[in-house]
This record gives C-alpha cells, structure tokens and sequence, in this order.
C-alpha cells in the first residue's frame, strides 16, 4: 500500500548490492511512497550486484563511492544535488563488512588492519558522510538520516565478532553527530536497530540461520523482515517523525526486551 508519505522528497541510498538488501527494498517503497533519488554502493560492488534492474525499477540514477573515501563522498553528493534538482531530505546508511567476519578469524585473534578495514566500511563512513552533508549544507531543514544497526552493540553475541564493535561506535556517531546536525540545520538522525534478516551481510555471520530461528522463538511478534525494516525507515524519512532525532530504535519484534519466551523453555525442557 502506498500513503505517498515522501512526496517530492529527494534522497540519498547507500547499500543496495541484491534484492535482498535492506537498501534495496527501502529504495523499492520509497519510490511508491513518491521519493526520487540517487543510488549507491561501492565500486566493487556495483560491478559484482544487480544494482542496474533497481535503478530501472525506481527511475534513478546510480552513482559509484566507496563509503570510506571523502573525494568519493563530496563528488556523491555534488551530484546527487544537480540530479535531483535540490539539497537531500533523507539519506539511508546501509553499510557493513568485517574481513575478520568474512574469513572465519575469532574475535580473540583479531586481524587488526581487517578490524581497522571493518571499522572505517562499517561505522567511520557514517561520520565521514554526515561530516560532508554537513560541511556541503547539502540537507534540507527537517531532513533525516538513518543509519542501520545491530544489538549486538548493547549485549554479546559472540559470533558478532568485531561488528558489535562497529555498531557501538556508529551508533555513538549517530548521537553526537545527531547533536549539531539537529542544533545547526534542524536535521534528525537515527540509528534503526534490525532483527537478524537474510541478506548477504548477514548471512555471513557464523550460525546465522541457528540465530535466525532463536531470535524468530524470542520475539513475541516473531522477526521483522527486510520489507517491514525498509516500511519503518520510510517513517522516520517521513514529516510524520520530525522530532524523533539522537535516538536508537529497535525493530526486532519485540526481542530486545525479551528474557525468556514460552518457545525457548520449551526447547531447554525437551
Ligand atoms: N542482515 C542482518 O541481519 C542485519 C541486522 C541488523 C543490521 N543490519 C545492517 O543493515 C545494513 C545493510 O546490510 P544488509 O543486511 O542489507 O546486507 P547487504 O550485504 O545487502 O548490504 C551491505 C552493503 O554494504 C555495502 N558496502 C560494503 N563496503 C562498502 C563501501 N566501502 N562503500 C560503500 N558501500 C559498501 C555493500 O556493497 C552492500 O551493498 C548493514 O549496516 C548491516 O550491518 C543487518
């Protein structure tokens, strides 16, 4: 269903590398939510997705960075502006990667320039981005910026491994950097905090599936998907959520204030 709630807003996706993705499916409803805007990913990641069939799908345009680089930053949103006609009303942080995730390495013997790769993809980039919006004065008054996140920031979940860290940081970011963004340009920032969903990023966290099922059994409303985290984004990109700023807000279904569900004891007693 569509309620038009992004009418003539203009936006930035960062992040949209299958049709699984959490950017994929958000760039999907917030063109039927009348948005227009500008697609990205990495390089390397553009030659290696299907980014092209979305960019059709939602009439826009899709231009290179790497989310670690400030030249690619500035040239993303120089552009994005001159394509779309004006400064940005919302822009989406979709970004993760840890090699240390990605080649199996345990969270005790760390790769550190891997941990400092994972770091500067996965939480850096979002300071580095707010600071060039910021810098650029390329957001409109009451705009929103959303980053995505993961629990694993606020409690353990071993096989994390070094993203839980990551998420900490940006999550930090997102509040601090939230603070002048909402002081000088009147614009909100926020981090949304997902239940485990099946994309590529996530897929590749050891006993993803096991972790899948036992946050599905936790959670009173079961886990949300991929369609209903892009649904919750569009709302805090909408005018109905213009006060809503410096906060971490959790779309997991309820699992985050959970201690134990009937599911769970049941599986422990059998
Ligand atoms: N899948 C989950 O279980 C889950 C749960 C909570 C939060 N998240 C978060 O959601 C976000 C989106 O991930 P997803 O699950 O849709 O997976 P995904 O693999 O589809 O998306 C991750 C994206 O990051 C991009 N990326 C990697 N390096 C980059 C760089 N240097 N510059 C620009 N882009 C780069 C990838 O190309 C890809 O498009 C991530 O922040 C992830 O941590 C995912």
């Amino acid at each position: 269903m569509s309620y038009n709630l992004l009418k003539g807003k203009r936006g930035l996706i960062f992040g949209a590398l299958d049709e699984n993705s959490i950017a994929w499916k958000t760039a999907e409803r917030a063109h039927e939510e009348g948005a227009t805007f500008v697609l990205t990913n990495a390089p390397v990641a553009l030659r290696m997705g299907t980014i092209k069939t979305l960019a059709e799908k939602t009439n826009s345009e899709v231009i290179p960075a790497d989310a670690t680089k400030v030249e690619d930053l500035e040239n993303l949103i120089e552009k994005s502006q001159e394509i779309l006609g004006g400064k940005l009303d919302f822009v989406l942080h979709s970004i993760g990667m840890s090699i240390n995730v990605r080649k199996g390495k345990h969270y005790t013997d760390q790769n550190y320039d891997w941990t400092h790769k994972g770091l500067d993809v996965s939480a850096m980039s979002f300071h580095k981005l707010m600071q060039t919006l910021y810098k650029k004065d390329a957001m409109n008054e009451w705009g929103s910026i959303v980053a995505l996140t993961y629990m694993a920031a606020q409690r353990v979940f071993p096989d994390y491994n070094d993203m839980a860290d990551n998420k900490a940081y940006l999550e930090s970011v997102a509040r601090s950097f939230g603070y002048f963004f909402g002081k000088d340009k009147k614009v909100r920032v926020n981090t949304i905090s997902q239940s485990p969903t099946p994309t590529s990023a996530g897929q590749g966290v050891k006993g993803f599936t096991g972790f899948m099922n036992y946050a599905e059994k936790m959670s009173p409303l079961g886990n949300a998907t991929a369609l209903e985290c892009a649904d919750y984004t569009l709302t805090l990109f909408s005018d109905l959520t213009k006060k809503v700023t410096l906060q971490n807000l959790y779309h997991d279904g309820g699992f985050s204030n959970m201690g134990v569900s009937q599911e769970i004891m049941e599986a422990m007693e059998e």
